[in-house]
């Protein structure tokens, strides 16, 4: 249940039978201040203008025809014409305890196009942010019931696998055969530059490299099946680095660019066939007046290259297709840094008109900004290296293992291992979840690993802080009243009311992270449900002395809904909980 979306649905026919047109919606959000309301109406102002009339007889007369008696007891015209909601107390006790967090039936199918590593090297910091916030979408999306396609669309084609090949082949000729070559791939970092070395200084190294290219293309059995290997043995680094960040994406969506080979050649002429390239100094390439510069030139799209070979932008085409017409996509939501940005303008509009796209896909960047290191350039090791990934990861977590145990020395090791496993890959993801992907980020281990502000440790605390209540609650008489009729939540102190209200918002924050691939909004919410709480703790005693049995109930749910939302609100950012640390 969204309650904005309710109060919108609601006063937006409201209006249209006071006959304001159709465009015209009530424009319902959370109020700024208490005195507002808990949800304040604006659009009346623009219906009024629409309609010629003064705008505050027009709310007025908008109250009369509207009945919300059902969930508020006060609606009061403010300002130039705004429309002030107070919601009922009982409406709010009521709606907390049943379909707080359900969404409405859906039948769209959502493909989400993300982490995507080029499988030549090893994941690096680049493919973190996609893969993050690509997966917290994907979990979110599926928790309101979509049908998503996850597609990891790995760089796994290409001329650098030529160079690589070249390189498995004279390891293996060295080693006594393919099999000889696995270890030296076990690095595979070390592996790609090694072969690039070679590639630059070596003239018939290169050559060869070329050579195992064309093969390569060529379908050639024996190059196929050092690529194979070579693939393999990428997929399961990346593999790795997922099931420790407990990123959800399994082989089985593994969609690579190689799978639209076959495609290309077709991509290629249906574009023709609809007169949409031109050659262009050998190559193949549409130019749409969309993409002109101040200059007057436009920037083209190229599909093909001089001598036959294909491009990024083509298999992407190809992918278009098959994720409108065979995957039957009503979404397709792409995240990538935000270099690529023409890119996917281009990709998109010249799907559109070549026909790849139905007319109802929508096709979607969500693009981020970098990671930089605290000198605010691109995140780099001490010696300028780029960080892999898996050391980042061990490095969350022996931060966090010193935090623990500096916290809780008296844990036995095995938990807190598993604690700081929890806090650090936590702290890690909810620092790139937290912020708006747009910008750039700053990559900061005492920030992220911090117990206070919106960090991943600070609302895991807060999770563990109430599961001790009822640790308490249960040894404090009479116990665990919490199921069945009597569970009634009253809400008479202010605290008791905001951290209500604050619960009932969880989907209007899912809500966003679904129509805007932005989970910072979660983020943001998660941190203020903490604070409302904290803040509800202090002023409402739960287990003290002298709290009725029926106000302790009251609390003790409100404190148990608390900690509900705050682990299913992590968990669909990926992110652990325990029940202490
Ligand atoms: N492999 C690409 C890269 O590393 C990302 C792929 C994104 N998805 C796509 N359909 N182009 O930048």
């Amino acid at each position: 249940m969204n309650i904005r979306q309710l109060l919108d649905d609601r006063i937006t026919a409201a209006l249209h039978t006071l006959g304001a047109p159709a465009t015209v919606t009530a424009i319902v959000k959370p109020s700024a201040r208490p005195e507002f309301g808990d949800y304040q109406a604006n659009g009346v102002m623009a219906a009024a203008k629409q309609l010629k009339t003064n705008p505050r007889e027009l709310a007025t007369r908008l109250l009369e025809t509207l009945d919300l008696s059902d969930l508020a007891d006060k609606l009061e015209v403010a300002g130039p014409g705004f429309i002030n909601i107070h919601l009922k107390n009982e409406w709010l006790s009521g709606a907390l305890r049943g379909g707080r967090m359900q969404y409405p039936p859906t039948d769209q199918t959502i493909v989400v196009d993300y982490s995507g590593p080029n499988l030549a090297k090893e994941m690096h910091v680049g493919h973190l942010r996609s893969t993050i916030i690509g997966d917290a979408v994907v979990r979110v999306l599926e928790f309101q019931g979509h049908k998503v396609i996850r597609q990891n669309h790995v760089g796994d084609w290409g001329t650098q696998f030529g160079m690589l090949i070249a390189h498995m082949v004279s390891l293996a000729d060295k080693n006594g055969g393919v099999s000889g070559v696995e270890p030296q791939l076990a690095d595979l970092e070390t592996f790609y530059r090694e072969a690039k070395q070679r590639f630059d200084a070596e003239p018939d190294f290169a050559n060869a490299a070329r050579d195992y290219v064309v093969k390569l293309q060529s379908g050639d059995a024996e190059c196929l099946q050092l690529w194979q290997q070579f693939i393999d043995t990428s997929l399961h680094h990346c593999e790795a680095v997922y099931a420790r960040l407990g990123v959800s994406l399994t082989r089985a969506d593994v969609m690579p660019e190689s799978a639209y080979n076959a495609d290309l050649a077709n991509v290629v002429s249906d574009l023709q066939a609809k007169g949409l390239l031109v050659e262009d100094q050998g190559a193949q390439c549409a130019f749409l007046d969309e993409f002109k510069n101040k200059d007057g030139s436009i920037t083209p799209i190229i599909v093909q290259k001089t001598g036959g070979g294909y491009l990024y932008a083509t298999s992407d085409l190809a992918a278009v297709r098959y994720r409108s017409g065979t995957l039957k996509a009503d979404r397709a939501l792409y995240f990538t840094d935000a270099r690529q940005a023409l890119h996917f303008q281009q990709v998109f509009l010249l799907a559109r008109k070549a026909g790849f796209a139905s007319d109802t896909i929508s096709l979607e960047h969500m693009p981020f900004g970098n990671m930089l290191g605290e000198d605010g350039k691109p995140f780099k090791t001490r010696t300028g290296g780029t960080v892999k990934l898996v050391d980042l990861l061990a490095e969350a977590e022996e931060r966090a293992f010193a935090l623990v145990t500096d916290k809780n020395p008296e844990l036995d090791e095995t938990e807190r291992h598993d604690i700081a496993r929890t806090v650090g890959i936590g702290a890690v993801k909810y620092a790139d979840l937290s912020k708006n992907r747009n910008s750039d980020y700053i990559f900061n281990w005492e920030s992220m690993l911090s117990f206070e502000g919106n960090t991943a440790p600070y609302l895991q605390y807060a999770y563990a802080r109430i599961k001790s209540i009822f640790r308490k609650a249960e040894e404090t008489p009479p116990g665990l009243p919490l199921s069945g009729e009597e569970a009634k939540i009253s809400l008479h102190e202010v605290a008791e009311r905001t951290l209500a209200m604050k619960l009932l918002q969880f989907t209007e924050a899912t809500d966003s992270v679904a129509k805007e691939g932005l989970p910072n909004h979660l983020c943001t919410y998660l941190y203020e449900l903490a604070g409302n709480f904290m803040s509800f703790y202090e002023a409402c005693p739960i287990l003290k002395d002298g709290v009725t049995e029926e106000v302790r109930n009251s609390r003790l749910q409100l404190a148990n809904l608390t900690a509900q939302t705050l682990q299913t609100g992590l968990g669909l950012l990926g992110i652990g909980v325990m029940e202490r640390m």
